[in-house]
């Protein structure tokens, strides 16, 4: 089994609130991500595949094909949008890290058919990343 992984970057705007809580329960847990106006990060995201080589190619999966469709159905959504606001596949949901990787998964899930899914892994800060492995 091989592994690869394709490395993409998106900038997005967000905001850590959830409807069902008063303002001071969201500032309590959410603290300044709670902020009304939103806060921006520049993500980094790496999607994970795997699979044996094909013996005719010398590849686990085609690169570039990958690629086109990360870039077309997941960093084109992302990139310079609101993600409470702007993003179809996270309508509803709170845009957490831990809550777009898996977003992510299930939106890649479908579309890649000559591969498996490993890992979805987002880089929010320097200091901090989440990762999902299905
Ligand atoms: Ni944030």
């Amino acid at each position: 089994m091989v592994y690869l992984t394709r490395r993409e970057r998106f900038n997005a705007a967000h905001r850590l609130y959830n409807n069902q809580w008063s303002e001071e329960k969201n500032r309590e847990v959410f603290g300044k991500c709670a902020n009304e106006n939103f806060h921006g990060h520049n993500f980094e995201l790496f999607v994970t595949v795997k699979g044996e080589v094909d013996p005719e190619t010398g590849f686990v999966v085609n690169a570039h094909h990958l690629s086109k469709v990360i870039k077309q159905e997941i960093v084109e959504k992302l990139d310079h949008m609101n993600l409470n606001k702007d993003v179809d596949f996270l309508e509803g949901i709170l845009p957490s890290s831990e809550n777009i990787v898996i977003a992510i998964w299930k939106k890649l899930e479908v579309l890649l058919d000559d591969c498996q899914l490993h890992c979805i892994k987002l880089i929010e800060t320097e200091n901090i990343y989440v990762e999902y492995f299905g």
